[in-house]
């Protein structure tokens, strides 16, 4: 690293990884008594608006492929390691209870991940409630809608404030 990218990692707002995995791109539509009827680009202007109070960027994606996912975790590692990224906010949607590739990705970097879940998965079907990544996560928020995203965002924030 270059003193200039060094400098410009120290002095940008930090960035959190707002993660979306299978599916999620169908929010709206998707079992909206579920899920709600916000959509995934609503959601992502509440993500925005929320870290834009608390001095963060927002990086947001979703992918429907696993190794995209993982890629993307291994990405925010090492923004962590630079200092560019604080955390991430991760719904995996149906690959939280499958992924051991994703258990084993959060398990290989260094950086805190908050579990969301729009519905409260405990709640439901019985093959919900085994989760790959909650051994693994810094935090768990489930079944507050999409405001589960929000709050995650404000927790992360408040980890990185507490470290600094
Ligand atoms: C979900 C819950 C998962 O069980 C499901 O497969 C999803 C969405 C949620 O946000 O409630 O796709 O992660």
């Amino acid at each position: 690293m270059t003193a200039s990218t060094t400098m410009t990692a120290s002095t940008a707002m930090p960035s959190i990884l707002v993660l979306n995995g299978p599916n999620l791109n169908l929010l709206g539509t998707r079992e909206p008594a579920t899920y709600g009827s916000a959509t995934l680009a609503d959601v992502e202007a509440m993500c925005q608006a929320v870290a834009g109070k608390l001095g963060h960027t927002i990086d947001f994606r979703q992918s429907n492929h696993e190794g995209v996912l993982i890629d993307a975790i291994h990405e925010a590692g090492r923004g962590f390691q630079s200092g560019t990224v604080t955390g991430v906010v991760f719904n995996a949607g149906a690959y939280t209870h499958s992924s051991i590739a994703l258990h084993d990705a959060v398990r290989a970097v260094d950086v805190p991940v908050v579990e969301v879940h729009i519905s409260n998965v405990h709640a439901r079907e019985s093959f919900r409630h085994h989760s790959w990544l909650s051994p693994v996560a810094a935090g768990i928020i489930v079944g507050f809608g999409v405001d589960g995203y929000v709050m995650a965002i404000e927790a992360l924030a408040r980890k990185a404030a507490a470290k600094s």
